[in-house]
């Protein structure tokens, strides 16, 4: 009985630092592919702007990967794995199948991360900033997929009403991302035409 009683309670230490370790480890991939952003645009900028904010970049997307990213997933992984041992019967349940799933095409994203950090430093990325704003949409979505299967398990959603309810949110999302857009391409505009503007007075 007593046993049992640890177990409940090691099985909520264990969730409360898997929960912590998931936030962690999603803020260090969002932000990561954030400064990836800036440090490739950072290649318009003129020199000596170009060299110091791509070394500043450079460094601060090793330490976000090694000090926040990693470990974060590292704790995620771990805790999960003490989870399963706790709770084994989890393991024969469809959504968790399909949660292993997501954390599978989640850590080969991480690990997609890790590569493009070399090739930024080695000045071999070939990634635009646009496309990366579009990579980075995708631990949004495993984000959403993961957190609704642990929370319905096998009463995945399927009526209607919710469906609606999630195309709501996305649709929200989905607004906020093109006004921010609008607001990026309306600001370079205006960077374009004032150095157009400037030109005739430099030469
Ligand atoms: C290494 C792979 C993972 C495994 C094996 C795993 C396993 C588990 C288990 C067994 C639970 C407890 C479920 C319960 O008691 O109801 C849990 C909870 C949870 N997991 Fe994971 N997990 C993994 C990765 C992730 C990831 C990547 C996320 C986030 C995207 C995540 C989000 C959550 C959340 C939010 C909970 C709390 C749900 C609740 O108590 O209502 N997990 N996980």
């Amino acid at each position: 009985m007593r046993s049992l009683e640890a177990d409940r309670v090691a099985y909520y230490w264990f969730k409360a630092f898997h929960i912590v370790g998931v936030v962690v480890w999603f803020a260090g991939l969002f932000y990561l592919v954030r400064l990836f952003i800036y440090h490739v645009e950072a290649n318009d900028k003129p020199e000596p702007a170009r060299t110091i904010l791509q070394e500043q970049y450079g460094l601060m997307e090793k330490r976000l990967l090694n000090i926040i990213t990693t470990p974060g997933m590292l704790v995620t992984v771990s805790m999960a794995i003490a989870l399963l041992v706790t709770q084994p019967d989890y393991l024969h349940q469809g959504w968790m199948h399909a949660k292993l799933a997501f954390v599978a095409v989640l850590l080969g994203y991480h690990h997609y991360c890790a590569r493009l950090l070399k090739k930024l430093q080695a000045g071999t990325c070939q990634w635009t900033g646009q496309q990366l704003r579009a990579l980075n949409e995708a631990p949004t979505l495993l984000l959403v997929l993961i957190v609704m299967l642990v929370i319905f398990k096998n009463q995945f959603p399927t009526s209607a009403s919710v469906w609606l309810i999630v195309g709501l949110v996305v649709t929200m999302l989905a607004t906020i991302q093109l006004y921010a857009r609008k607001r990026r391409l309306d600001r370079e505009r205006q960077e374009a035409a004032a150095s157009l503007e400037a030109a005739p007075t430099q030469s």
